[in-house]
């Protein structure tokens, strides 16, 4: 039997994975780290957290798994997507990691929109230049901190912080490097034209490869550290969207995935490159070679929830230690308690901006309609079905565009929650399913590890010999009507509020 490990470099922590070729997970550990909000708007991380976490979780891993580390075939990479690591020349890291939701590169996109052209950028990247991706990350670095620019040797991705570490190589892959903002997205390649505009030296970037081949192989250092064998091959992997798609069977037209993590994505199959002309949906190479993918991203999906959580559930958050379940197994109790469509109140999901549809880094949350009869558990219910009005904010732009989304398989820490999920059927009008992994990325990169080690033909053959449906759940139409109500006051609120959101980050 040949074994793949996974791991995936999230947000609120890093989660790896062991699994057999059946896609059975045979062990899995998970470490968390701090996320650093220096400001309203910013976030930073610090790549030492995340390759003491992926250390700690490998040896983890093996320790419980029972294997030996030479039945070890390949290694996967998946990880938070667009986050900024500096290096300089010695390999120090430059500061810490700008990470995909912070906001702070607003006027950086003006500056990347002016200098490459807006039509042109579109014509190249495939999207508009955004706060979230990382050239306007870089850019902010160039203007705002000068002395660190000057010293910047290597820019990586997370994930690729950790292939340096584990192979020393210096290497990315299309999926995650498509939302560096240098690529050329039809032609699967760096764009000479971009990196020379935005005063980047193509030398700062990784070698760029498939999703599914060998990037290194794991160093001697790297395996006294991690406990994985020297030599043992790492593959490109993907970035936590294309790679969580893989881990979900999304690899052909037809099925599409909702995926509440920290951020929110509906993510969608294309065998061609097709573009949102208005920027709002992002297209990105797939991890699939040959395909690419349309996706709509909310910011903060699962992070609402946790925001809830963490501020408005303390006593839930105890009743659960002492019932050792998990806090939000009780928040759903108490959610379905209310009635669909929480009474009139109404919450837009914007703590840390928004992109899909609005691509607006000032926009903020909101809780509408409160009056003196809603509860807690109100604002609680308020929450989970704003944000699955945001995830139908991205389905609608998907369908439009002529894409097919007959299935949608839920996903995520979100996807766990039947509430939540039957909330998607309802405001979706779609049939939900879950699959027989809730591994997602890490699942999504092991297989790729699989293809490019040969465990597997290809990445279909992979899918089709571990990923099963689970569970559906069909939509009540009668809610579909009305959740559409309240949807259409939900998208209103946005447009009435524009203004103030910009009034307000100006004081
Ligand atoms: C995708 C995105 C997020 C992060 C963190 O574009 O920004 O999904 O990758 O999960």
């Amino acid at each position: 039997m040949s074994y793949l490990l996974g791991i995936d470099i999230g947000t609120s922590g890093t989660k790896t994975c062991l699994f057999d070729e059946m896609g059975n997970t045979v062990a899995n550990a998970v470490a968390e780290y701090p996320l650093y909000q220096p400001e309203i708007g910013w976030a930073e991380q610090e790549p030492e957290d995340w390759w003491n976490a992926v250390c700690i979780t490998i040896k983890e891993v093996i320790s419980k798994s029972g294997i030996t580390a030479d039945e070890i075939k390949g290694v996967g990479l998946s990880g938070q997507m667009h986050g900024a690591v500096l290096l300089d020349k010695n390999n120090n890291v430059l500061r810490r990691a700008i990470i995909w939701c912070d906001q702070r590169s607003s006027a950086e996109c003006d500056q990347i929109t002016d200098i490459i052209g807006k039509e042109r950028l579109i014509q190249i990247t495939a999207n508009p230049a955004l706060t979230g991706f990382t050239a306007s990350k870089v850019m902010w670095v160039k203007n705002n901190e000068p002395h660190i620019y000057e010293k910047i040797n290597k820019i990586l991705l997370p994930k690729d912080y950790i292939r340096f570490k584990l192979t020393g190589e210096y290497a990315t892959e299309v999926s995650d490097a498509s939302g560096m903002q240098y690529m050329d997205i039809p032609n699967r390649k760096w764009s000479l034209e971009v990196l020379e505009k935005l005063e980047v030296e193509r030398e700062w970037l990784g070698e760029l490869y498939e999703s599914q081949e060998v990037s290194g192989k794991v160093t001697e250092e790297a395996a006294r550290l991690t406990g994985l064998k020297k030599g043992t091959p790492v593959v490109g992997g993907g970035g936590d969207q294309a790679a969580g798609a893989v881990g979900n069977g999304i690899v052909r037209e037809g099925v599409v995935s909702s995926t509440i993590g920290t951020s929110g994505v509906v993510f969608a199959f294309s065998d061609k490159v097709i573009i949102d002309p208005l920027g709002r949906v992002h297209t990105f190479c797939h991890a699939v070679p040959g395909a690419w993918h349309v996706m709509g991203v909310t910011q903060a999906a699962g992070l609402s929830l946790k925001w809830f959580r963490d501020n408005f559930c303390i006593e839930e958050k105890r009743t659960a230690e002492l019932m050792q379940v998990d806090p939000y197994f009780l928040m759903d109790q108490e959610a379905e308690k209310v009635l669909p469509g929480s009474e009139g109140l109404i919450y837009l999901p914007y703590l840390m901006g928004e992109r899909t549809p609005h691509l607006d880094p000032f926009a903020r949350g909101v809780f509408f309609g409160l009056s003196a009869k809603h509860e807690k558990s109100h604002m609680l219910r308020a929450v989970m079905e704003g944000v699955v009005y945001s995830l139908r904010d991205c389905i609608d732009i998907i369908r439009d565009m002529g894409i097919e989304t007959k299935e949608v398989r839920a996903s995520g820490g979100g996807g766990r929650s039947s509430l939540w999920r039957q909330m998607q059927a309802d405001v979706f009008g779609a049939d939900i399913y879950t699959i027989n992994s809730s591994e997602g990325p890490a699942l999504g990169v092991a297989l790729l590890a699989g293809v490019g080690t040969g465990v597997y033909k290809d990445i279909r053959e992979a899918c089709d010999t571990v990923i099963k449906v689970k569970t559906k759940q069909e939509a009540n139409w009668d809610l579909y009507k009305k959740y559409d109500e309240y949807y259409k006051i939900y998208k209103q609120l946005y447009k009435s509020l524009k203004q103030d959101f910009v009034a307000l980050a100006s004081i």
